[in-house]
């Protein structure tokens, strides 16, 4: 029988940095559940858990940034996996976006978003955001979620079969 956990691995997702801002505050967090879902208006959505510290700060600066990650950037993944009260942007080179959300210089590419709507999805909460700006930063390739293992530690989340 296969496990849930490694059905859901066929699925294609990118590996994201997902930047927030409130005032002088700054956080971002690495995420994995984020898409393209409309042309016009140009819409992403993510999905993101609503107890992560970066759910308020979303919300009261009303945008975020989507940085995408490449292939040789699993640590980057890594760091912003990271919960707690630390400063994750310390050491790592960014500027603000249109809503102060971080861009970070060194990601293959980057989109800016204002908050659109949101919808419950069971533990997380959707999050819409309408693109305003965006740009390819260097040559690469986008690492992919399915190559980060078990960093997530998202296996033990899933039921034991279906
Ligand atoms: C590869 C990977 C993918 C992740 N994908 C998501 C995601 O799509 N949504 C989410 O809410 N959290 C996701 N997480 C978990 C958050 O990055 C993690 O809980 C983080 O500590 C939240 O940071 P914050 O509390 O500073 O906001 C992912 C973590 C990793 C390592």
């Amino acid at each position: 029988m296969t496990r849930p956990a490694d059905i859901f691995r066929t699925l294609t997702h990118g590996v994201y940095v997902i930047g927030v801002a409130d005032g002088k505050k700054h956080n971002a967090f690495t995420a994995a559940w984020a898409m393209q879902v409309s042309f016009d208006p140009l819409l992403l959505a993510l999905s993101i858990n609503p107890r992560h510290r970066s759910y308020p700060m979303l919300k009261a600066g009303g945008g975020f940034t989507v940085n995408v990650l490449a292939t040789d950037q699993l640590d980057l993944a890594a760091h912003f996996g990271q919960s707690g009260n630390i400063d994750k942007l310390a050491d790592i080179p960014w500027r603000p976006g249109k809503c102060g959300a971080p861009i970070l210089e060194h990601a293959l590419s980057w989109l800016d978003c204002d908050f659109h709507h949101e919808c419950p999805a069971g533990d997380h909460i959707v999050v819409f955001g309408r693109v305003i700006g965006g740009a390819i930063q260097r040559l690469g390739d986008p690492l992919l979620y399915r190559d980060t293992g078990n960093l997530d530690a998202a296996q033990d989340l899933f039921p034991p079969s279906l």
